[in-house]
């Protein structure tokens, strides 16, 4: 039934922007009792899947959160890894014909190999509407406070809300409408702190390399249950 559902299914302009969490690449090894990174090489492959599925529900933009700052902490094989698979999907990236990659995050602390086909994928595809974040190195406290530093030595004596969106990572897009965190954790984990001020969250318990285009239904259709109120009353509810 939810086959049929999903099949030719789009969202409207209420759901512009998805974010994800993308949670319990480890559990999922160590409940098959395999090594941590072969539960982030399904993981890549989750994260692969659900942007080809995000793009055929119509979803504008979307979020994912691969490598947190924090995440500096895991073991440095882990760490290796996780680096190598975006070597990979990066050069895979270029057949994608129609969507534009921006990575949010601080690339300064990468290696220069790295940073620099980031920066290469992103020139290559600024052109195209649709848009991928990769949240890699990020922190939101970071982000928030590199926005800040950016503003004061441009001779900033005070800063508006504006001026902060404006100087985020995110400064080309809206804030996510809707934000998925698999694993069965409820917390933000210094994810899109400011821009999730309105964002609607959806919790699963699914670990992240079992995401797939029924779960990602599952999600859309729980936001379309939302009352969105921003703060006011709902035209009828008064
Ligand atoms: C998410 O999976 C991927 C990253 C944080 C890079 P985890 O590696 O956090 O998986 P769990 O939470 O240990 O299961
Ligand atoms: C959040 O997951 C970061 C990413 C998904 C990249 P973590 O596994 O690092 O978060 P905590 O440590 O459980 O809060
Ligand atoms: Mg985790």
């Amino acid at each position: 039934m939810i086959f049929n559902k999903m099949k030719n299914y789009k969202v409207d302009n209420r759901l512009k922007h998805i974010a994800f969490i993308m949670d319990g690449n480890g559990r999922w090894a160590k409940a098959r009792s395999l090594p941590r990174n072969v539960g982030h090489k399904y993981g890549a492959k989750a994260f692969e899947e659900t942007v080809k599925n995000c793009h055929e529900f119509g979803i504008k933009i979307v979020t994912v959160y691969a490598f947190s700052t924090e995440n500096w902490s895991r073991p440095k094989n882990e760490i290796e890894a996780i680096m190598e698979l975006l070597d990979t999907y990066i050069e895979r990236a270029y057949e994608q014909k129609d969507i534009r990659y921006v990575f949010v995050g601080d690339k300064s602390v990468l290696s220069e190999d790295l940073r620099n086909k980031m920066i290469s994928l992103e020139k290559a595809t600024d052109k195209y509407d649709n848009i991928l974040n990769i949240a890699f190195n990020y922190g939101g406290r970071a982000e928030i406070v590199n926005a800040c530093n950016t503003l004061i030595s441009s001779g900033a004596s005070s800063v508006s809300e504006e001026d902060i969106s404006s100087h985020l990572y995110t400064s080309h897009c809206s804030d996510p409408d809707l934000i998925v965190r698999t694993a069965n954790e409820q917390r933000i984990s210094n994810f899109l702190l400011w821009q999730c001020a309105y964002s609607e969250f959806y919790f699963t318990n699914i670990l992240w390399p079992d995401f797939d285009k029924k779960e990602l239904y599952k999600a859309i259709q729980s936001y379309y249950k939302r009352k969105r109120r921003f703060g006011g009353l709902i035209k009828g509810e008064e």
